[in-house]
């Protein structure tokens, strides 16, 4: 995409990636793609916030100069030092000497570390302005948002709120970067939870408190450095981040996520019969195969529901190993309070439940009834199964 204009002398001078498989090496973005946005402030000075990934140089550098050439940059801002928004400062330097980079002191050690970066950098400390001619710029520190040194640019003239990841999503723009002219809205709130869940949510604490700060604001329209630019209703992606951040102390909404895995299909037949129970007792469960879905699908549904059903046998005295990797990845993005049950099936030893008490305790799940069974279950075992899926939707409504 070319470069957009947002409002009076501001500019979209973004990339898309649709070529990363693997974002952070750990999310599948390989459907969907990402966008790094960074934008261009053209006034007396020349500003740039926010890069690009390193191996879109090419294609950031043609960006900016349809707006100004490299050399004529007077500042570049970083809010956030992960390399989806840095890797290209090294080239971006050289191409830019007089450039003054702008960032918070927690991320002048970083440039070194990461760039070997020690000279020409400007501390902000949180509330600092920048005078760039027609408006004054400010920087509010929101840390672990998403690391310790982040913070938000903020121009008071336009109203426009540079939030790096903040209010940011998956998805590369599909030819439109703003909200308005967005027609699959669905899509892009759907890959912004699956962001914040992925991304995001071990972070929900300093989450609230960013958004608190910011109500101090007059945002008019949100520009994140991931995702659509929200002009028509900034306060929609702020709704949904506090929503979402608001489900690590509520433990989510009225909804089950049912977790399962099979060695020989004697897991899964009770899982059949466990989703029925759930359905009786009006919730749609939302059903994973662990051992066949990245975890990186399987978190926005833990998050988001209050109720989880973890379905795995035993496996060599512990918990089937691919249970184990989402119940880790649910424990490190700090998914909490959650009403549960347990089923599964044992060969020549159990295992499994105790390991699924052991590493959910620490996250308040409070499991209400559990059904570990030897071999295949038979009709009153399966039936058990059944009352325990209703167990579990009566638990949420
Ligand atoms: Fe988009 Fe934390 O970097």
């Amino acid at each position: 995409m070319r470069e957009i204009k947002l409002a009076d002398d501001i500019f979209w001078v973004g990339v898309n990636d649709r070529t990363t498989d693997l974002f952070e090496g750990l999310w599948p973005i390989e459907s969907t793609g990402i966008s790094y946005n960074s934008y261009a402030i053209k006034d007396k000075k020349n500003v740039l916030i926010d890069l690009a990934k390193a191996f879109k140089t090419d294609d950031f550098l043609n960006q900016i100069a349809g707006i100004f050439p490299p050399a004529e940059i007077d500042y570049i801002v970083l809010n956030h030092m992960e390399p989806d928004h840095t890797g290209v400062i090294r080239t971006l330097r050289m191409l830019a000497p007089k450039a003054e980079i702008l960032c918070s002191p927690k991320a002048v050690p970083m440039l070194a570390d990461y760039y070997g970066i020690t000279g020409g950098i400007r501390q902000v400390n949180d509330g600092d302005t920048l005078d760039i001619g027609t408006r004054k710029l400010s920087f509010h520190h929101i840390p672990f948002v998403h690391w310790p040194e982040t913070m938000v640019t903020y121009d008071p003239k336009t109203k426009v709120l540079f939030s790096c990841d903040a209010f940011g999503g998956y998805g590369a723009l599909q030819g439109t970067l703003f909200d308005d002219e967005c027609i699959n809205i669905d899509y892009y709130e759907k890959e912004s939870l699956r962001y914040y869940a992925n991304i995001v949510a071990k972070f929900a604490t300093p989450v609230q408190k960013a958004i608190k700060k910011l109500e101090g604001l007059e945002v008019g329209c949100i520009a994140p450095s991931h995702g659509l630019v929200w002009r028509k209703s900034p306060s929609r992606i702020i709704e949904l981040y506090a929503k979402w951040a608001e489900y690590g102390t509520s433990g989510g909404e009225k909804g089950v996520t049912l977790l399962y895995g099979s060695m020989y299909g004697n897991t899964e037949a009770m899982m059949n019969a466990v989703a029925e129970g759930i359905a009786a007792g009006g919730i749609t469960p939302e059903i994973f195969d662990v051992a066949r879905t990245h975890t990186s699908y399987m978190l926005p549904a833990l998050l988001a529901n209050r109720g989880v059903v973890v379905g795995a046998p035993t496996y060599e005295a512990s918990l089937f190993p691919y249970m184990t990797t989402i119940l880790e990845k649910a424990a490190l993005k700090n998914i909490r309070n959650k009403k549960a049950v347990y089923f599964g099936s044992y060969g020549w030893s159990k295992g499994a439940l105790k390991k699924t008490l052991e590493m959910t305790q620490p996250l308040g799940w409070e499991f209400l009834e559990n059904l570990e069974f030897a071999g295949a279950a038979d009709d009153d075992t399966i039936a058990r199964g059944y009352d325990l899926g209703r167990r579990i939707a009566e638990a949420v409504r």
